[in-house]
């Protein structure tokens, strides 16, 4: 090694707090070293960023077109922007991170309405949407104009391809269009067995976020438009929200290394295959509820607070819920594609154990 960098952390410590705090898959480090050396324009005119393109259409379909950004709040925010005027609002689930965990990044930065309905699930149905879309024509209301849906959603839940499709339609009737927060489209593609296109451009999503970080980027999301005819000033909007990448090679030779082959499939597969091993080891742990399905990389748990707290003491990961009651909370473990069974099996063995502390 030729760095004066220190290593300050324990490169054997896995956690289960987030995808996000996974490092980068070296075949991404090894896409990004290889894209260094030389000049290349700026500002997204380089040769990977052209590359990509043809990339994203060979999954997404002859019309799909890739923005590349920094980070999935943005990519959210950008894609609503450009899909709504002033005095249009976004139909979403009460749960959507663009509701819950982007600190009003939509609201103050996108200057964005977000029409909120309660899911039992994480997931919007037809019927569900009706809930908020209505009062077309009338001056008095933002004018519902986008359905947002997530998949995989915050509470680890999948859509199908054909509950997808009937949001879709069902949006398109009403004159609305449909943006998917595919912060983990790839988990979701991978566990339902199904292309990309499947759960999107096959389904009638209109646009796109597609996740890169949590799935082995050093950073790294993209706008994909799938319908041109739903937005509007994406270039613009992506300069005017500070996420022009100027070195923005770097960014784009990673998605080549992750979309190119099957890198992405291998990643989002191992993270999910880890998340069903965990949910039936702790499900045989007394004590310890599941609460919802399993169906990506997330497992929701119940447990005695002080037990998990204890756990915590090893591992990281956060409370989901704390209103469980019974001296309970609700828990939330991720595994990312760096997840491996001797991870899963420790981290099931010292729940076990704390347990019966
Ligand atoms: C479903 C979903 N959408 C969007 C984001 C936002 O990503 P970022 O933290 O990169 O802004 C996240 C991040 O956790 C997420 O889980």
């Amino acid at each position: 090694m030729t760095t004066d960098a220190v290593r300050r952390h324990d490169p054997e410590i896995k956690t289960f707090a987030s995808d996000n705090y996974a490092g980068v898959h070296p075949e991404i480090l090894e896409a990004v070293a290889l894209a260094n050396g030389g000049h290349q324009i700026s500002y997204g005119d380089d040769v990977y960023t052209e590359a990509i393109q043809e990339i994203f259409r060979g999954h997404f379909g002859e019309r799909a077109e890739a923005w590349p950004v920094f980070n999935g709040t943005a990519a959210n925010v950008i894609s609503l922007r450009s899909m709504c005027a002033p005095w249009e609002a976004v139909v979403c689930a009460e749960s959507a991170h663009i509701n819950t965990d982007e600190g009003g990044a939509p609201e103050v930065t996108g200057g964005l309405k977000l029409l909120t309905v309660p899911t039992p699930d994480g997931k919007l149905t037809p019927e569900l949407i009706d809930r908020q879309a209505w009062g077309f024509g009338d001056v008095h209301r933002a004018q519902p104009r986008v359905v947002s849906i997530s998949n995989a959603t915050e509470l680890g839940t999948l859509y199908t391809p054909a509950e997808i499709k009937a949001i879709c339609d069902h949006a398109h009737e009403l004159g609305m269009i449909v943006h998917l927060d595919g912060s983990r489209i790839t988990n979701a593609a991978a566990a339902l067995d199904v292309p990309l296109r499947a759960l999107t451009t096959d389904a009638g999503v209109d646009v796109l976020s597609f996740g890169g970080t949590k799935i082995g980027l050093l950073l790294g999301e993209a706008v994909v438009v799938l319908n041109p005819a739903a937005v509007r000033g994406l270039p613009y909007l992506r300069k005017t929200s500070m996420q022009l990448a100027s070195k923005m090679r770097f960014v784009s030779v990673q998605f080549e290394a992750l979309l190119a082959g099957d890198l992405w499939l291998r990643n989002a597969r191992q993270a999910n295959t880890m998340a069903a091993r965990l949910a039936s080891a702790v499900r045989e742990i007394p004590g310890v509820e599941v609460p919802r399905p399993v169906e990506a990389n997330a497992v929701f748990a119940i447990l005695p607070a002080d037990a998990a707290d204890r756990l915590r003491k090893r591992y990281r990961f956060y409370n989901w819920n704390e209103q469980v009651g019974g001296g309970r909370v609700e828990v939330r473990w991720m595994c990312a594609f760096d997840t491996t069974e001797a991870d899963v099996d420790a981290f099931a063995a010292a729940l076990a154990a704390e347990m019966h502390a």
